[in-house]
């Protein structure tokens, strides 16, 4: 999709759709919208007065003017003006996209939404705008599958000289981020027998050559070197090779170095203590932790923040089989800590154990982990909310303001040491799971066990990796969740 930012009226735009959009209870509408509704004699007016188009959130109605240079105009519901964020501005801008792609539209004009009267900054509102619009024109392309045809162009339009650099400045990294997060998409929707770790280690090294990236990948025998046996027994079930992905941004030379580890568990059957069948097919999803941190590192690379920030992705895949890892078994990691087997289902804190550590041993100073790690999170708060949990305040905070600018949604669940009681092992430092409360809180802080000084958060995405519905901005199937907060995070903690 190419997008383009045009510094003229909408008026003299010469497209296959225009969006424009309208707050709820106006009656006299204003700005762009204002002027198309007087090129198109009132009409919109006419369907105000009408009480057929109200401004509610995500509504959209069509007109089809005769002697314009377009063949529709879409309009789109901001909802009240008063309760206007960038998470509105991103799905009215998702609604009215797939409105104008589904009616066949090669070239889409649309204005910058809520920068006017809704009175936020011109440069996040026009990012906003592309990231609605490029997220919800995502499609995967399955093979052999046709998918529909899809728009060609899109034009934000910018009448307002002042603006008209804030808003480049914002398309161009809205569309670096919304371009990310369909990369993670399309790493989650392809099936396991595809996206294998050998494959998301391809990918990665692909990525690191087009965004300024180095990219390292180890081995088997790498890990053996290093001891990384909770990993390495993870993958003992499987004859897919594991592979552990390292990415490296260098923004800040010299300075501290942020960690973004992602579990890259391309097929979670439960191992041994297998899943039961009903939706299993949905856990090759379980690696979608790891495809936010290969798309944000790519996007990282892209904006050039001033951080070090480096990507640590384990990846394997947790089968049973004759030479699978069982209940009871010890594993040591490579921080020599040992964890006793309780269920071979819970393995993503096991690979995360060996990679938070290899983040540490790297230099990380702050560790940000992303997994699809616990239905406990699901139970606790559904798909409205991801998990964040955390024993340092300040990146604690800096996750949520991302997030605050992003829209994913996370929740802070309470560490206390009291919880370490549920894992304790007679037989080894640890086991890796089995008491039933606090499955999510747990989960997160075995990981943590591995850490010795760094500042560490973890957000537990179980719900949030993929999605039935099409709404807004979002397309059934694999989201590409944390993606754009994990590429927020480095930026605000990257130096000014
Ligand atoms: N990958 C699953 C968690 C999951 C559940 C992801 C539902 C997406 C949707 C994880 O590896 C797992 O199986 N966790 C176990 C842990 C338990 C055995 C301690 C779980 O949550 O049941
Ligand atoms: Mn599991
Ligand atoms: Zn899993």
């Amino acid at each position: 999709m190419e997008v383009q930012v045009l510094h003229q009226d909408l008026l003299q735009t010469k497209a296959d759709a225009w969006i424009v959009n309208l707050f709820a209870g106006i009656t006299q509408p204003g700005g762009a919208t204002g002027a198309v509704d007087k090129a198109l004699g009132g009409q919109i007016s006419r369907l105000i007065e009408l009480g057929e188009f109200t401004g509610k959130l995500l509504e959209t109605v069509v007109l089809y003017p005769s002697d314009l240079p377009t063949t529709k105009v879409i309009i789109v519901g901001l909802g009240e003006a008063e309760k206007l964020t960038l998470e509105t501005v991103r799905q009215a801008a998702g609604a009215a996209y797939k409105v104008a792609a589904k009616g066949k539209a090669k070239t889409i004009a649309t204005i910058v939404h809520g920068a006017g009267v809704g009175g936020l900054c011109p440069k996040a509102c026009a990012q906003a705008t592309v990231e609605g619009a490029l997220l919800a024109g995502y499609q995967y392309e399955a093979k052999g599958v046709k998918n529909s045809e899809k728009p060609e162009q899109l034009l934000v339009v910018e009448h307002c000289a002042e603006k008209l650099e804030l808003v480049k400045c914002g398309v161009g990294r809205g569309q670096i981020t919304a371009e990310a997060t369909n990369l993670a998409r399309t790493l989650v929707n392809t099936p396991a027998n595809h996206m294998t770790p050998t494959h998301m280690a391809q990918v990665a090294e692909k990525m690191a050559a087009e965004s300024n990236l180095k990219c390292e990948i180890l081995e088997r025998e790498d890990m053996e070197r290093l001891g990384m046996g909770c990993l390495l027994g993870v993958a003992q079930g499987s004859v897919q090779p594991p592979k552990l992905i390292t990415l490296y941004y260098e923004g800040n030379p010299g300075g501290e170095i942020l960690a973004l580890v992602g579990k890259g568990l391309t097929f979670d059957s439960g191992g041994i203590s297998i899943k039961s069948r009903d939706g299993m097919e949905r856990m090759k999803n379980d690696m979608a932790g790891g495809a936010a941190v290969l798309a944000a590192m790519g996007a990282i690379g892209k904006l050039q923040p001033k951080i070090n920030v480096l990507g640590v992705v384990p990846c394997t895949e947790n089968l049973p089989s004759g030479s699978a890892l069982k209940p009871g078994d010890v594993l040591e990691a490579m921080t020599g800590q040992t964890i006793e087997i309780i269920s071979t289902d819970a393995e993503g804190r096991l690979i995360l154990a060996d990679a938070v550590a290899y983040a540490e041993h790297k230099g990380a100073t702050r560790i940000v982990d992303v997994a699809t790690l616990t239905g406990a999170i699901v139970v606790a708060l559904g798909d409205v909310f991801a998990g964040l949990i955390s024993s340092d305040d300040a990146l604690a905070e800096a996750v949520l303001q991302a997030s605050q600018q992003t829209g994913e949604r996370f929740w802070r669940m309470p560490v206390h040491d009291d919880y370490r009681e549920l894992y304790k092992s007679d037989v080894a430092d640890m086991r890796n799971g089995g008491a039933r409360g606090g499955g999510a809180i747990t989960g997160g802080m075995i990981i943590s066990e591995f850490i010795k000084k760094a500042a560490w958060a973890h957000l537990d995405i179980a719900a949030m990796a993929s999605t039935e519905k099409t709404k807004g901005y979002s397309v059934k199937g694999g989201t590409g969740f944390a993606t754009r907060t994990l590429i927020q995070v480095a930026e605000n903690l990257a130096e000014k």
